[in-house]
């Protein structure tokens, strides 16, 4: 691909020389243990400026987000969204085992609280079609992230100007959309147009050529292997 910013020094960070380190799946059925931290997280310049805490992420997504983000505000996309007063920008990359276990319990208390006839069980269910339980959502591996230029996450970000342009230039750095919206029976997880996985690009390209989620790539990718 061709850039509008100077991106050469990132070019081995969008294009990993080990191509095939960035696969991992992690999913309901794919859990990480507990106590997995990934080893070189790296903080993201271009976290939301309202007070959050720097997000982070493992060393090549984060140099290859930052390359993302070049091209992106040289390509006039970062542009302040009046409804929030922000532009593009990360919400949340790496997110500890114990903190995701704290927004799953909150996530589901604010479920039985909007309807309190749920049971426990119940509540979950709901929980589960946007937020993965502690151990099995890619956050803790520190290869994906939330962008996007509204208050809080919402489908309505696939009006936004720079989802557009999210979804055809992310392969180029090495991203994928991570839960497409025609892709909720293979990920389990609802249509997610702020959430981005690094894989190097590579493998993004072909699983944005085939229009592939990452369940379907990585399962043709073992069988093929
Ligand atoms: N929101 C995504 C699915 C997660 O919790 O991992
Ligand atoms: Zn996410």
């Amino acid at each position: 691909p061709t850039f509008t910013a100077d991106l050469s020094a990132y070019e081995m960070y969008m294009n990993p020389a080990d191509r095939d380190a960035y696969l991992t799946l992690v999913n309901a059925t794919h859990s990480l243990p507990a106590d997995y931290v990934p080893p070189t997280l790296t903080d993201l310049v271009n976290t939301r400026q309202d007070g959050r805490a720097t997000q982070k992420m493992e060393l090549y997504a984060a140099k290859a987000l930052e390359a993302l983000f070049l091209e992106a505000s040289a390509q006039g996309q970062l542009t302040v969204n009046p409804a929030s007063g922000y532009g593009l920008s990360v919400m949340s990359a790496y997110r500890s085992y114990a903190y995701q276990d704290t927004l799953f319990r909150r996530y589901t208390q604010q479920e039985m609280a909007k309807n309190p006839a749920l049971s426990q069980a119940q509540a979950e269910a709901i929980t589960l079609t946007y937020s993965n339980r502690p151990g099995t959502s890619e956050h803790q591996l520190g290869l994906c992230v939330d962008m996007h230029d509204l208050s809080g996450a919402d489908v309505s970000f696939q009006n936004s100007k720079s989802y557009p342009w999210l979804r055809e230039n992310a392969w180029k750095f090495g991203f994928i959309l991570r839960y497409p919206e025609d892709k909720v029976e293979q990920t389990s997880v609802s249509f997610e147009p702020w959430h981005y996985r690094y894989v190097g690009r590579y493998h993004a390209k072909r699983i944005f050529d085939a229009q592939l989620c990452l369940e379907e790539y990585i399962a043709s990718f073992s069988a093929n292997s």
